[in-house]
Order: C-alpha cells, then sequence, then structure tokens
C-alpha cells in the first residue's frame, strides 16, 4: 500500500503533529464521541486513499485529532483485522503514518480473552510483552525505510510508559493486571485445547489484533503502550461458549473504567 497519498491528506487536513496516537478497541470507542473528540478534527478512513472503505461493522473508521486531558492526541476509531482479509500492509498503515506524521508515541487498546486463570472478566491488563502467533508478520517482504531489516523486540511495550499506566491506576483506585498477549489471526475464537497450550507458553490473554501493529510502530520508531480489556475468560476456562455479543457487552460494562485510566494517562503523559 502506497503510504504518501495518505499522508498528504493528513498534512493538509490534520490541525497539529499529535503527541499521542489512541487505537480504540472494540467497545472501547466512547472517548472518540466525547465532547473533546467533537470539537476536534475528524477525518473519516473514507478520506484517505488506500485506507479500506468499509469494515466487517458497515461503518468505516475515522482519525479524530483533538486535545484531551491537555494533550494534543489523534484517535483512532476503527482498525483493521487480519481476519477481515486485508492484508498486513493496510492493517499496519496507520502505524507507518504515525510514525511517518511525526508521532512519538502510539497506545493501544483491545478487547481480549483472558488466559491466566488469576484474571477476571471486566478486568484491564497492562501489555508487558506480546506472543506474535499469527503465523506471519507484518514486516515481510522489502523493508521499508528508514526501519533496519531486522528490528529488535526487546522491548517492544516502554517501560516508562507502563509504569505510567500503573501510577494512572493506582492514584485512581482501579486494579490493573500485567501480563503478555498471545496474538492470533481468528475469526473463530480459540479451542480450549488452544487455551491451555497458549498458557503453558506464557500468555496471560488471547486477541485478534494489536500483534501486528506493535511490531510495525516498532519499525517506525515509536513507541508503544497497551492495555488490553479482558472481555471473556478464554474458551474452555467456564462451561459456556463465547459470543461476540457477550465480549462486547463485557466491554461495554468496563467501557466507563478504561476511559478514566486512558484520560488518566494521558493528563500525567510524560514523553
Ligand atoms: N479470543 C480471541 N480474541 C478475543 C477474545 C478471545 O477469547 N475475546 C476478545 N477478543
Amino acid at each position: 500500500m502506497q503510504l504518501q497519498p495518505a499522508l498528504d491528506v493528513l498534512k493538509a487536513r490534520a490541525p497539529f503533529i499529535p503527541e499521542l496516537a489512541i487505537v480504540l478497541g472494540s467497545g472501547l470507542g466512547d472517548i472518540a464521541e466525547s465532547a473533546e473528540a467533537k470539537a476536534g478534527v475528524s477525518i473519516s478512513f473514507t478520506e484517505l486513499p488506500g485506507f479500506p472503505q468499509q469494515s466487517v461493522a458497515g461503518h468505516s473508521g475515522k482519525l479524530v485529532f483533538c486535545e484531551l486531558e491537555g494533550k494534543k492526541v489523534v484517535l483512532q476509531a476503527g482498525r483493521f483485522h487480519f481476519y477481515e482479509g486485508h492484508p498486513l500492509d493496510v492493517v499496519t498503515a496507520p502505524m507507518r503514518i504515525y510514525g511517518r506524521f511525526g508521532l512519538k508515541a502510539v497506545l493501544h487498546t483491545n478487547a481480549a480473552g483472558a488466559i491466566n486463570p488469576d484474571f477476571k472478566v471486566g478486568e484491564l491488563m497492562v501489555i508487558a510483552d506480546h506472543i506474535n502467533f499469527t503465523g506471519t508478520n507484518p514486516c515481510i517482504g522489502p523493508n521499508v525505510p528508514p526501519g533496519p531489516r531486522f528490528h529488535d523486540m526487546t522491548v517492544a511495550y516502554d517501560k516508562a510508559l507502563r509504569q505510567q499506566l500503573h501510577a494512572a491506576a493506582e492514584s485512581l483506585g482501579q486494579r490493573l493486571q500485567e501480563g503478555t498477549y498471545i496474538g492470533v489471526t481468528g475469526p473463530c475464537y480459540e479451542s480450549p485445547a488452544e487455551i491451555r497450550a497458549f498458557r503453558t507458553m506464557g500468555a496471560d490473554a488471547v486477541g485478534m489484533s494489536t500483534v501486528p501493529e506493535v511490531i510495525t510502530a516498532r519499525h517506525e520508531g515509536l513507541r508503544v503502550a497497551g492495555i488490553s480489556c479482558l472481555c471473556n475468560m478464554g474458551a474452555g476456562i467456564l462451561p459456556v461458549a463465547l459470543t461476540h455479543e457477550d465480549v462486547l457487552a463485557a466491554g461495554a460494562a468496563a467501557a466507563a473504567a478504561f476511559e478514566t485510566l486512558v484520560r488518566k494517562f494521558v493528563k500525567d503523559l510524560a514523553l
């Protein structure tokens, strides 16, 4: 995918270079409808050349440039998933664009299934590290300069930003877990045997997004933070079937705490 045409639109339309991009996961998009967001500049994905024009859910996403808690941010409402059939260069295009637009950091948020039996549905988890179990990698193909051919993933999730997330949660009196996120392609949920295998591998939560984007964000030199909203226990942990509706409902129930945490993190953000 050509990045320059979308970048040119941003350069023409965006009112500022944000400090931070916040990728809002499924059911966590309320901030993009807040008063601050409404007072900002909204650019629909349909205005960005190369961006897929419709998501599976039937509505396209948007980038909202706004001031949140005194900080200049861009809110990304909607993302592209590999399971929708988009190539990985499209899935990860927003990260390439943020890097090239001069952003320094990205906060990823997502809905995930809890694998760690100590975790509870509705809790939030700081992503400390990930396991790429998608079977592929967004950097396959000719290297995209200026990133190196073989980039480091030793500390993909920025230590200082992780500490700032914990400090924000602590000052709010919120419980905040931390763990390893395993990224899969989906779109089916996992089998119970897969969940048991992932636990053995060291995963605490599982989801169908974020990992390709974080790999690309690191290739762009962006600092990365991530929060998973634990919307269900992984398949087979409880004697119930998983449904997208239940996952969304759990996300909605956790949305207020999620927004409070993100706002406090942004307010105190020190890059
Ligand atoms: N598995 C994969 N992705 C998910 C899950 C899950 O259990 N819950 C929310 N996203």
